[in-house]
């Protein structure tokens, strides 16, 4: 009994691994293992021999369970320690920060025109992208034959075979929303409206969709000063500058007489744009006082009231303002661009909180 004892606990206090130590309770204390077998022998003792090996071999059994029990705790606390040195966690290290997502400066500047021009009095207005011929050009004194439909490059949509009808187009220009505002609200009238219009046009400053925004201001007393004050007012306040000079160059528009296009004085001095000084101009926007053509069109009297409009290039006046060289890059969706470009999401341009900052 006492080899059957030295025998297990060495071997259970050098057993190296769980599956080990199972080998070792199936050979000593298993069904066939040696302690049982001992046991069983029992049986064939007299009283006296079975009084005096009884005892013994159960404190042997219980011995060398205790000793297993012991060895497989140890082995389990080892085990734990092994994994919680090897997974060990700092958790206080600074976790990852989620990139937000960005506003893109096409919305950043609507929303700053918006703002502006609010300040002014001018309220949004919106129409649909794809407009009748008539809303863009016609109402517009743009009859059929005119050359500016055919210099605009226009986008035509599909008519069935056999409809007579001139097809919808998608709008050139942010002007037809003038002809739907005036006939929607009548006179008196001032209102902006940004969107989405399209030429088919594509390089470096151009591409095929692009964004507009129109000015309309009809009153009775509504003249050529009233539009300079307000286009001046306007670009201080979009460049963040306290100075600057506009430039109004006449220039020819049907829907407009007289028209003019505005340049802004500007340097390129070292290759970067600076507004409001150097010797240089650089066109920003088209304008003029609303032809009576058009308030017709838009059932306004002509006698009675009057009006300038006007139309902004978004897309041009956010390469110039932020620095981005190439338009095209505006709407490949690149993340980087976006990233670099893009402006923080709760920075809601406001006049008193600051347009871009
Ligand atoms: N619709 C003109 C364009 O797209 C711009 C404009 C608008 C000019 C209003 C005068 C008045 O070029």
């Amino acid at each position: 009994m006492d080899d059957l004892r030295d025998k297990y606990l060495t071997a259970i206090a050098a057993a190296a691994d769980e599956a080990a130590l199972e080998d070792l309770r199936v050979q000593a204390v298993g069904k066939k293992g040696e302690v049982s077998l001992q046991m069983r022998e029992l049986g064939k003792m007299t009283a006296e021999e079975r009084q005096v090996a009884g005892p013994k071999l159960n404190a042997l059994k219980d011995e060398i369970n205790s000793a297993l029990a012991a060895k497989k705790q140890a082995l389990g606390d080892a085990a734990l320690d092994e994994r919680l040195k090897t997974e060990w966690l700092d958790v206080t290290l600074p976790g990852h920060r989620r990139r937000p997502g960005t506003i893109h400066p096409i919305s950043q500047v609507t929303e700053e025109v918006a703002a502006i021009f609010a300040d002014m009095g001018f309220s949004v207005a919106e129409g649909p992208q794809v407009e009748s011929d008539w809303y863009n050009f016609d109402a517009l004194n743009i009859p059929g034959h005119h050359p500016a439909r055919a210099e605009m490059d226009t986008f035509y949509m599909h008519r069935a075979e056999g409809d007579e009808r001139p097809p919808h187009v998608l709008r050139t220009h942010t002007s037809p929303v003038q002809i739907r505002s005036m006939q929607d609200h009548g006179a008196p009238i001032r209102i902006i409206a940004p969107g989405r219009v399209y030429r088919a046009d594509y390089d470096q400053t151009h591409t095929p969709m692009f964004h507009q925004v129109e000015g309309l201001a009809i009153d009775k007393d509504i003249s050529m000063a009233n539009l300079k004050w307000c286009l001046e007012e306007f670009v201080k306040a979009f460049f963040e500058v306290d100075d600057v000079e506009l430039r109004f160059r006449a220039s020819h528009f049907p829907f407009t007489e007289p028209s003019a296009e505005v340049d802004i004085r500007c340097s390129w001095e070292g290759g970067t744009l600076k507004i409001g000084e150097g010797d240089d101009w650089l066109e920003i926007l088209g304008s003029g006082m609303v032809h009576p053509h058009v308030l017709r069109s838009g059932n306004i009297d002509p006698d009675q009231w009057q009006g300038f409009a006007f139309g902004v290039g978004i897309d041009r006046i956010a390469m110039l303002k932020y620095g981005i060289p190439d338009l095209r890059a505006f709407f490949d969706s690149d993340l980087r661009w976006l990233r670099h470009y893009g402006f923080a999401n709760l920075d809601v341009p406001t006049l008193h909180g600051g347009l871009s900052r």
